[in-house]
């Protein structure tokens, strides 16, 4: 890993053995993968400003399963050249289709808050109204 990555890791605060738990936790992750990219793509079509980005079906299902394969690169803990390129190439794809960085991030976040609830549902570890909030 090189320096430049490595900083980079830090500030995103994953030190230590969070590497490691990054892992355990794909593990977990890995089964819901499916559910958490319908929950991403009804989401999507559902806005009209974010389904414009998608002219057809077959983009959306080249970007649905690319988008699996990166989500998995993630959890599976190595920042390498690979995973890198990947990011790489997420970040061109977008910039190119001029998708604004806060519908991004928007979509990121849906299926981020998707993936951590279901795992959190499942370790009984929700509590009070998001316990009763089923996703
Ligand atoms: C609401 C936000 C998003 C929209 C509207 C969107 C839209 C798109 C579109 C239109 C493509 C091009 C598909 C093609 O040309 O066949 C694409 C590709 C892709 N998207 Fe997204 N995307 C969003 C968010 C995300 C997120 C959050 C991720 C992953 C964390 C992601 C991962 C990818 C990947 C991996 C590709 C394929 C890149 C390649 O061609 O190698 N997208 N996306």
């Amino acid at each position: 890993m090189t320096r430049d990555t490595q900083d980079t890791l830090t500030k995103f605060g994953l030190t230590g053995d969070d590497r490691q738990r990054l892992v355990k936790a794909g593990k977990l992750v890995e089964p819901i993968l499916d559910d958490a990219l319908e929950f991403f793509y009804a989401f999507a079509k559902s806005d009209p400003e974010i389904a414009q980005f998608f002219p057809n079906e077959s983009t959306m299902a080249h970007a649905r399963a690319a988008q699996k394969v990166h989500w998995q690169k993630l959890m599976s803990g190595s920042f390498n050249e690979e995973y890198l390129a990947s990011a790489q190439r997420v970040g061109t794809v977008h910039f190119n289709i001029q998708l604004p960085f806060s519908m991004y991030l928007s979509g990121y976040g849906r299926a981020s808050e998707y993936i951590q609830k279901r795992v959190l549902e499942r370790s009984g570890a929700l509590v009070g109204k998001f316990a009763r909030r089923r996703v």
